[in-house]
């Protein structure tokens, strides 16, 4: 399953011939105003109506009011007026309202091989990256299986910049949408076509164009290797787990960055099943997999030059006659030995396995991600991911990166009671504590059990936000979201320098 991503295009004027020009309103000492309409366009629209632009925008109910949207009567290309806010335009407030204004014109029926000019006045390289991001992410549709032809709504988006510097910008908000796309069609692809083996080779294929090593280790390998956790969780499954590791080793780079994502296929709970109505919406839980593999690619298609190495612990939890037990003693990757104590936590016993393998590699920083803890979306709701980190520097580091991406992650603490929770009487380690309150914590402080003293880490908890299971909103679809794809990138950037 793949999409259709529009093509991104950059032009100096107003393309004639694009069935939509897209045009913004904002307010200027409480006057609406309009941006990037040129004289031309206002020329050709006085040719045929009486009012001008502006008045008839607002006499159908422009407002300036941030993604409301207006479609003008056609003359003959269609104009929509999207609202940019009040205040300075931000690339954040773009970003939102490129995505509202494309996920509309992907949403009406007839729509079909349209193309979209934009037309905002995008004369920075931060504001042009943004629309763009936004543009793609809101035209994202889930594909559909099936067997009839695929049908594109919008061929192409056109951003009108009048810099040609500007290109390059938009060509890399490019890599990074087509990034969150792939990881969001990787999470929506159905768990009986997407699991362990399939998703490994997905990933594989998906790198194959660029230098980026892969190593796959099946069953056999983990049973070589000792990796107690992915070989436990994935064990109720007949299809059997896998360990990705991708690696993009540029020359001359000088940090080296680990990322290590969630990789369960579809999580039932395994033998302490979940109930029926918590069930479906697990086809989302190996979204920090997704997201690692996704960004690793980008890194390397934007030239990134800092070392990335990603694992992804992939394996699919189900009950059945060889599923792990709740009270089974594990033997983890680093031989840390673990009493399990819920079938259910799987995600930090898959993700034990992988950090304790990234932490052989003697990375400067290690970032994982995964889906693991319905805790982390009781503290903080569907929209906002939990940060937890080995140190305040590190989770700095990792909310600038999602700031300027424009996700949004909240720092929690690891407690000293969230680390005494795990003591074990017949392991060193218990895998969860003995209620459900702080549980985002807890696992948090499971997993850093397993990265090497002295190592910065973080972990990002995307269980609220890799999953819209509401109405669309922004430029965030239902379905697989994407979530962290574009801070990890933005990091990589970062530390690039
Ligand atoms: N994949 C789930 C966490 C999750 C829940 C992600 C809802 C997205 C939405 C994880 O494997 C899980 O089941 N966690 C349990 C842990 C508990 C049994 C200690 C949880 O959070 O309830
Ligand atoms: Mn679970
Ligand atoms: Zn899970």
């Amino acid at each position: 399953m793949s999409t259709n991503i529009p093509v991104l295009k950059t032009a100096k004027s107003i393309d004639r011939d694009a069935d939509i020009v897209v045009v913004g309103l904002t307010s200027v000492s409480e006057n609406p105003t309009l941006v990037g309409v040129p004289a031309e366009l206002e020329k050709a629209w006085n040719k045929s109506f009486p009012d001008s632009l502006l008045e008839t925008a607002v006499g159908l109910g422009a407002r300036s009011e941030l993604g409301t949207l207006v479609t003008l009567p056609p003359f003959p290309q269609r104009v929509m007026v999207v609202g940019l806010g009040d205040v300075d335009v931000t690339p954040a407030a773009l970003r939102q309202a490129c995505g509202v204004t494309l996920r509309q014109i992907t949403g009406s029926k007839d729509a079909e091989n349209l193309s979209v000019t934009i037309s905002l006045e995008l004369h920075d390289p931060e504001l042009a990256r943004a629309a763009a991001e936004g543009a793609v992410l809101g035209a994202y549709r889930i594909p559909r299986v099936t067997q009839q032809p695929g049908s594109c709504k919008v061929a192409t988006i056109t951003l009108v910049t009048g810099r040609a510097q500007l290109k390059e910008s938009v060509e890399e908000a490019g890599i990074v949408a087509a990034a969150v796309v792939q990881a969001r069609d990787w999470i929506n692809t159905p768990p009986n076509l997407l699991y362990p083996e399939t998703f490994a080779e997905a990933a594989k294929d998906h790198v194959s164009d660029l230098k980026v090593g892969v190593e796959i280790l099946d069953e056999k390998a983990l049973a070589k290797g000792g990796y107690g956790g992915l070989l436990a969780v994935g064990g109720g499954s007949s299809r059997p787990p896998r360990l990705l590791r991708l690696s993009w080793a540029p020359r001359g780079a000088k940090f080296h960055l680990a990322l290590v994502g969630k990789g369960i296929t579809f999580d039932s709970g395994g033998l302490d099943i979940k109930p029926a109505g918590q069930m479906a919406s697990m086809t989302c839980d190996m979204s920090g997999a997704a997201a690692v593999i996704a960004a690793t690619r980008a890194i390397a298609a934007l030239g990134l030059p800092v070392k990335v190495t990603a694992y992804a612990a992939m394996a699919e939890n189900l009950p059945s006659g060889t599923s792990y037990r709740s009270s089974d003693v594990l033997t983890m990757f680093d031989g840390t030995t673990v009493e399990n104590v819920n079938t259910d936590a799987e995600g930090r016993l898959v993700m034990a396995d992988a950090l304790g393998r990234a932490g052989n590699d003697s990375p400067s920083l290690i970032v994982d991600v995964a889906t693991l803890t319905g805790s982390c979306m009781v503290a903080l709701g569907k929209r906002t991911s939990g940060l937890m980190a080995s140190d305040d520097a590190t989770a700095d580091r990792l909310l600038d990166a999602a700031e300027a991406a424009g996700e949004a992650f909240w720092h929690l603490p690891i407690t000293d009671e969230a680390r005494e929770s795990l003591k074990s009487d017949t392991a060193d380690l218990r895998s969860g504590g003995k209620h459900r309150y702080g549980g985002a914590l807890v696992a948090a402080a499971f997993l850093q059990h397993f990265v090497p003293e002295g190592t910065s880490w973080a972990h990002l908890d995307i269980a609220g936000p890799a999953w819209n299971d509401e109405a669309p909103h922004g430029y965030t679809p239902a379905g697989g979201t994407g979530a962290a794809v574009r801070t990890l990138i933005s990091l990589a950037a970062h530390l690039a320098g």
